[in-house]
């Protein structure tokens, strides 16, 4: 029997015609579909091609440049300009906001291009995240800087596994996946479980002794409760706590040996990471916050780059870890 699932156009264009929507997002949406697939492609062939090493050059957080960063990123900023429809763009890997369409434009896209960089040499799964805000068409403009409750969509395709899951405001998350003929197909509504059986924990356990005494203090004590996993990819690592519940956190270092070291803030970015996995989790039941336990949703972002303490996964458990934070050792 033949089976014809539904694609991820046809699934948007019926969700935008019952909400009397314009055609707009699904233009924006189709260009990013074609940068996923063109990201995907160079790196299934980039270790064929080369692709897979670095590029020479530092970015604006101070990190290697990988030719696989500056691919995606070109990739990811043609389709994105070709559509017409965005104003502005940040990436993770350009200093400044992209202008595209600064005066017929209608959305800004927050995006990483290749997030999970120590993969890439090995081929192991990274992601593509982006974030999409919407031009305040009834007051004055407050450009880019947006916190992720004014987000209107944001998503992350897992490459080169073929998923993409993204959420849409107050309309789900949901998760496709790609088929024979380049489709991603099939939606599945994405709710976190409720029963722990499956949860998960998920952080670089290389860092524990950096972090908080209160924070140690609770992965000592409740951590075996739980599976741990680690790929060392954000879109990766989240991709499994959708499914299994959980927590993804890349705490605050604030106890490294080497004082020049600590990162009170973080180190995952706001505007193109933290704040699209978060609104992603929110739409699927969960909660994301910070190290001060602020839902990382209300933050409103001062630079385009700035970094974050992140707590992501199943509500009851990331409650829980939050109120160990406010707690003094
Ligand atoms: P990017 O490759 O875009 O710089 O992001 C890497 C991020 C994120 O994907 C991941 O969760 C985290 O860095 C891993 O960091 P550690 O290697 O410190 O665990
Ligand atoms: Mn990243
Ligand atoms: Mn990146």
């Amino acid at each position: 029997m033949l089976q014809f699932e539904q694609t991820f156009m046809d699934f948007l264009l019926e969700h935008q015609e019952r909400h009397n929507r314009t055609y707009h997002f699904l233009i924006l949406m189709n260009s990013i579909l074609n940068a996923a697939k063109r990201i995907q492609h160079y790196y299934l062939t980039g270790a064929l091609r080369g692709n897979l090493g670095l590029a020479g050059s530092v970015n604006v957080q101070g990190e290697n440049v990988l030719k696989m960063d500056e691919i995606a990123n070109d990739v990811v900023k043609h389709y994105l300009s070709r559509s017409g429809r965005v104003i502005q763009a940040v990436s993770e890997e350009e200093d400044v906001p992209i202008d595209m369409n600064l005066e017929g434009g209608r959305y800004f896209v927050y995006y990483d291009p290749m997030d999970g960089s120590s993969n890439v040499p090995h081929n192991l799964p990274v992601g593509f995240l982006f974030g999409v805000a919407k031009r305040n068409l009834d007051g004055p403009e407050d450009l880019h800087l947006r916190p992720g409750r004014s987000y209107i969509a944001a998503g992350m395709f897992v490459i080169p596994t073929g998923t993409f899951t993204i959420a849409l405001r107050q309309a789900g998350c949901w998760r496709f996946h790609i088929d024979e003929i380049q489709n991603f197909v099939k939606p599945t509504r994405m709710t976190l479980p409720e029963n722990r059986k499956t949860w998960e924990v998920s952080y670089n356990s290389a860092n524990r002794e950096t972090y908080s005494s209160a924070l140690q203090k609770w992965l000592a004590a409740n951590e075996r409760k739980y599976a741990f996993r680690y790929l060392g990819a954000l879109a990766g690592d989240f991709h499994r706590i959708l499914t299994n519940g959980g927590i993804f956190m890349y705490p605050a270092i604030v106890n490294h040996p080497d004082p020049k070291k600590n990162r009170p803030s973080g180190k995952l970015r706001l505007m193109y990471e933290a704040a699209v996995t978060a609104f992603m989790c929110h739409e699927a039941g969960g909660l994301a916050v910070d190290e001060q336990a602020r839902s990382i949703l209300d933050v409103v972002p001062e630079t385009p780059h700035q970094r974050t303490a992140l707590y992501l996964g199943s509500a009851p458990l990331v409650q829980e870890v939050a109120a160990a934070l406010s707690q003094k050792a």
